[in-house]
């Protein structure tokens, strides 16, 4: 049997998604999409060739709803949605900080409902999503949102109570490495580079540096010290980023991102 998926309020993520999904090898005709502006409906049917429907229609008729409306549009979303949605359809949520207990209170009874905290990436298919079950999702549900997610990146599985903590590290993630991409390019201006050779330069050693963490199967520590030799340049830049407390500034900077991610959770529990 065919599963539709349907992909509510079709926005930067959602489509991200579905593109993935497409080229992975999803029929787009088993894909349904909403939008709130007819022109953005348009806009998906003319470039990914899927279905948009009205949220309700999109509730009875697919067997997967994947929900990524802005966290603060959720609450009216589900309004629409509730009465609707047959209780055995599985109900994923990629809207940041909204514990699945937001969604079991509003849906029918026993609806299974898994949270998916993915991060921008998912443009360029190397996302990280970060997957929770709800009470009554199963590990059938968990690995059908893994299929889903895994067609823009890479998932993990952990239990809801650490999401906030996700958030910080993955969720927010990506903007860490270009905020220090940004300061090592001014760097580069200082010592005297124009702009798009620093950035050149930065970004590249960035990406070098990011694939021999993912593939060398190395820790960290051991990759940086084949960089740094004795009395050499990389040790005297090390210092100074010790001497600036560096390492603790983004240890403080985590724990405030996740500080936020719980403080955003309990306004919607
Ligand atoms: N962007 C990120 O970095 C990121 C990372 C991880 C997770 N997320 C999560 O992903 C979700 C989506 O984020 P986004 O950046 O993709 O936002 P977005 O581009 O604003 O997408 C949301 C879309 O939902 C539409 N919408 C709102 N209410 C609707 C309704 N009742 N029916 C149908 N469509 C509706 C919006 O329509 P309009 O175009 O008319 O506003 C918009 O197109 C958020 O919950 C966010 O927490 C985002």
């Amino acid at each position: 049997m065919t599963q539709k998926v349907a992909v509510l309020g079709t926005g930067k993520i959602g489509e991200a998604l579905l593109s993935g999904m497409i080229r992975a090898g999803w029929a787009p005709a088993d894909l349904l999409v909403t939008a709130r502006r007819p022109e953005r409906a348009r806009e998906l049917h003319e470039r990914h060739g899927v279905t948009p429907v009205g949220n309700a229609e999109a509730a009875k008729s697919a067997d997967t709803l994947i929900l990524t409306v802005k966290p603060q549009d959720m609450g009216t979303l589900l309004d629409e949605l509730a009465p609707h949605i047959p209780a055995d359809r599985l109900v994923i949520s990629g809207a940041a900080g909204i514990p699945t207990s937001f969604f079991e209170e509003r849906l029918a009874r026993r609806t299974p409902v898994v949270r998916v905290m993915t991060n921008t990436p998912a443009l360029v298919d190397e996302a990280m999503s970060v997957i929770s079950a709800g009470s009554h999702a199963t590990a059938e549900h968990l690995a059908h949102a893994e299929e889903i997610f895994g067609a823009v990146g890479k998932t993990l599985r952990v239990p809801e109570s650490q999401q906030d903590a996700c958030t910080a590290l993955s969720g927010s993630g990506p903007a860490y490495f270009f905020y220090l991409v940004e300061a090592m390019t001014d760097a580069g201006i200082l010592l005297g580079l124009p702009r798009d050779k620093a950035h050149e330069l930065i970004v590249q050693s960035a990406i070098g540096a990011a694939v021999m963490l993912r593939d060398s199967g190395e820790h960290p520590v051991k990759l940086r010290e084949n960089v740094t030799s004795p009395a050499g340049t990389t040790i005297n830049a090390i210092r100074e980023l010790e001497n600036h407390g560096v390492r603790a500034a983004l240890i403080a900077a985590l724990e405030a991102a996740r500080d936020r991610s719980r403080e955003l959770a309990s306004g919607n529990s």
